[in-house]
């Protein structure tokens, strides 16, 4: 499967897929990479891998609709089976959204449905919970509300900073995040009205 990545930042996601695709048997590899910010290094990244990558700014276009139209044109000439959004700071349309149902997925640093969008780490800190975590979920309509697909857990240690939980967090999803891209791309997972199937079978 060609799978299409947009980032926003540094791309150590990108840089975790791009690594497993290395395996013989993976099932799929990284046609295209676009970034909505320039001189990011999850774009180096790319360069460094001999994948294709654009800069698709936001600031040159003169509405979020408009801003996604460009962006599903560049993504369907990558000819993207799985769009992976990868740290990509950019809220998308519900026509974004609908066009690529069921094979656009996000990974969002928290145990869903707790802590959706930013500074989470944290907050998990502030409300003294002693786990956090990691999610990967089909992107709907709903800001960081679509299915959860898979999650990690880690602990927070007492006296641990935002940035020392951000880096468990991140080993988490370095490690989980390729994999669910895998069964995206040998279609062991589907979305059914807004529920995950696994081979079939309601997880
Ligand atoms: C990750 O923490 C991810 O969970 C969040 O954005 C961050 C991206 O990091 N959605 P990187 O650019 O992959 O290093």
């Amino acid at each position: 499967s060609n799978i299409v990545v947009l980032i926003s930042g540094g791309g150590t996601n990108l840089q975790a897929i791009i690594d497993a695709c290395k395996a013989a048997d993976y099932p799929g590899k990284v046609v295209g990479v676009i970034s909505n910010k320039a001189d990011v290094y999850g774009l180096t990244r790319a360069k460094n891998a001999g994948i294709a990558h654009c800069v698709l700014s936001h600031k040159d276009f003169s509405s979020r609709e408009i801003y996604d139209q460009a962006l599903i044109k560049q993504i369907d000439l990558y000819q993207a089976d799985v769009v992976v959004l990868a740290g990509f700071m950019r809220i998308l349309t519900p026509e974004f959204v609908q066009h690529y149902q069921g094979k656009l997925i996000n990974i969002h640093p928290s145990l869903l449905p707790k802590y959706q969008g930013l500074h989470t780490h944290q907050r998990a800190i502030d409300a003294g919970d002693t786990d956090h975590g990691v999610s990967v979920h089909y992107v709907t309509e709903e800001l960081d509300g679509g299915p959860v697909i898979l999650q990690a857990k880690v602990p927070i240690f007492a006296g641990d900073t935002a940035e020392e939980l951000a880096l468990r967090v991140h080993e988490q999803e370095h490690r989980i995040y390729p994999l669910v891209v895998k069964w995206c791309c040998n279609q062991r997972i589907s979305m059914h009205n807004d529920t995950v199937l696994f081979e079939g079978k309601a997880l």
